[in-house]
């Protein structure tokens, strides 16, 4: 039912060529009051263009033939069209598709047999987890979902940053200063000391530099004690991160990351050779990209390959391998420059579908106004966080609910469910301030709060047994009209937030949805009542389109809590 689209449709077929569509979809309105019917026509607009009375036009408007069965009635209230929806016919239609699709409601199929490739998370090995890459890992996995109920096939691509200078770097500062046994117990940490002691030495003495280089041109080329040191660091980063997608219970299709593409690179520099589009720059071998931008680095003077040279290689593979109809870039805006050099170079390989490349940009996780930083110490280990959440979590639910059962299960999916919520409530644009006590309350505009409101109507489907059974009649359609017509909204909420490649549009309507229904709770008699079984329908109609809502965002729904 898309009463607006309808009501213009039918609209646009009295007047003809002097309004368009679109101008009579935004003149469209809701009358203030419920017996001038559910949405009015203005003519006033009109009568100017005709140089009538707008009462005149709005007469004629109101007795045209074709319309639309979604409304029974028609009528002219001075400059005014208004129509009224039979609202017990098109509530009691919707309740039937959404307790019958159940979690497919929504659903598109305009993806059918087209991929889309998610580069997402892609955190950077013996370095912390950062919070951009939280920020990557839940609003890819979202955009992941999200496509996948507009019918895409979606591959989530972890594109670990495992190679590169840093790592010669890392394997001197380890050999000259690190005990294996330190970076055993803990190693995250102790291997970003390590680096973090490069640097301030190489400070005091700059050949440490060279050092470096050296290991990983060693790296490179293959030496064994090389390898081996930077596939244990590998292994021990790889360990820590899969606890944070435990928790985050987020898992990915791929894990080929920078190094995966070494022995690849050589085939697109010599493919760039060939079409004439590299340079030599300093030594340097570059490909000039434009006059508004800097050309993009290839390989260095001493012939390293660099960051840009493998996400060119990438992008190729993915080509070759999954044949995407679109590749979506999760990353930090600081990167847009390097994702537009790279989609340049490709145009100039004649790549066209380098224009099927989006970098989706986001903001910064603030702590107090700052950068939350894993530097200065400001260090913040994400799954310190994710388990201080769950455990504040915890204490709030046995607040709340003493005798709940699986307490520690809810906790997860609560504590997690907070931390993704608030990271995703706000356009992914804007930097989000960080604050785990805001972002667990179970009012307000937080993930619990919504994950309580669905476990509320599960306490009302309890009490009153309900069966899924759907009614045969919709003697509430008037009361619960604002609830049905949000819940109609859902398909569109699915397909906007696709083309905005924006998941706030979800939570934003999951929030919405859950005020509402909160509302109606507070003011209808849902339990022991003649419209029970009515009343129970839309209810669960609700907690599916809640819960779907939440699965798309990667938030689990616990029954209880
Ligand atoms: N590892 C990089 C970083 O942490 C992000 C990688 C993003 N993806 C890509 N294809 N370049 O900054």
């Amino acid at each position: 039912m898309n009463e607006k689209k309808e009501f213009s449709a039918y609209l646009k077929s009295q007047i003809g060529e002097d309004l368009s569509l679109e101008q009579i979809e935004l003149f469209i309105e809701k009358p203030k009051q419920l017996q001038q019917g559910d949405l009015a026509f203005p003519c006033f607009q009109l009568g100017k263009i005709f140089k009538t009375s707008p009462v005149e036009i709005a007469k004629r408007l109101s007795v045209g033939d074709g319309l639309p069965q979604l409304f029974y009635k028609i009528e002219a209230t001075g400059a005014y069209v208004n129509v009224f929806i039979d609202k017990e016919v098109q509530g009691l239609k919707l309740l039937k598709t959404i307790l019958k699709e159940k979690e497919n409601y929504g659903s598109h199929s305009f993806g059918d047999g087209k991929t889309i490739v998610f580069d997402l998370s892609s955190p950077n090995i013996a370095k912390p987890f950062s919070m951009g890459h939280l920020r990557s890992t839940v609003i890819g996995s979202s955009l992941a979902s999200i496509s996948k109920k507009c019918g895409y096939e979606t591959v989530k691509i972890n594109y670990i940053g495992d190679w590169g200078t840093q790592f010669g770097k890392l394997i001197y500062a380890y050999l000259r200063w690190g005990v294996e046994e330190k970076v055993k117990e803990n190693p995250i940490p102790e291997l970003t000391k390590l680096y973090v002691r490069f640097h301030e030495e190489a400070e005091k003495d700059p050949a440490i530099n060279d050092e470096g280089r050296k290991w990983f041109k060693k790296l490179e080329d293959g030496d064994p004690e090389a390898t081996n040191l930077w596939i244990w660091f590998k292994e021990v980063s790889l360990k820590a991160f899969q606890k944070i997608y435990e928790l985050l219970g987020i898992q990915f299709d791929s894990y080929n990351g920078e190094a995966f593409f070494n022995g690849k690179m050589d085939a697109s520099v010599k493919e760039l050779m060939e079409k004439g589009l590299l340079e030599l720059s300093d030594g340097a071998q570059i490909v000039n990209v434009g006059e508004d931008m800097p050309p993009c680095l290839i390989k260095k003077t001493d012939g390293a390959t660099l960051y840009a040279t493998r996400d060119i290689t990438a992008a190729i593979y993915r080509k070759n391998t999954y044949d995407f109809d679109q590749a979506f870039y999760v990353v930090g805006h600081e990167q847009s420059l390097h994702f537009e050099q790279v989609k340049r170079v490709l145009r100039k390989m004649d790549y066209t579908w380098a224009d099927h490349m989006h970098h989706v940009p986001f903001g910064l996780i603030l702590q107090n106004g700052k950068k939350m930083s894993t530097r200065k110490g400001r260090t913040v280990l994400l799954d310190t966080v994710l388990l201080d959440a769950i455990q504040l979590a915890e204490n709030n639910i046995r607040e709340k609910n003493p005798s709940l059962s699986e307490v520690e299960e809810v906790a997860r999916q609560v504590g997690v469910g907070a931390v993704i919520f608030h990271d995703l409530k706000n356009e992914k644009g804007n930097d989000v301030e960080f604050s785990l006590e805001q972002m667990l309350k179970f009012e307000g505009d937080t993930g619990p709060y919504v994950q309580y409101t669905s476990a509320r109507i599960q306490t009302l489907l309890n009490k009153g047994h309900y069966n899924g059974k759907l009614p045969d009649k919709l003697s509430i359609a008037e009361e619960g009209w604002e609830l049905i017509s949000v819940l109609n909204e859902f398909p569109s909420i699915v397909q906007q937030s696709f083309f905005r490649k924006e998941p706030s549009i979800i939570s934003k309507y999951v929030l919405k949805l859950s005020h509402k229904f909160n509302h109606y709770y507070g003011s209808v008699k849902i339990l022991n009542s003649d419209q029970t079984g009515e009343r129970l329908a839309l209810c669960a109609s609700i907690q599916i389109v809640l819960k779907e809502g939440l699965q798309l965002l990667g938030i689990q729904t616990p029954k209880q809590m």
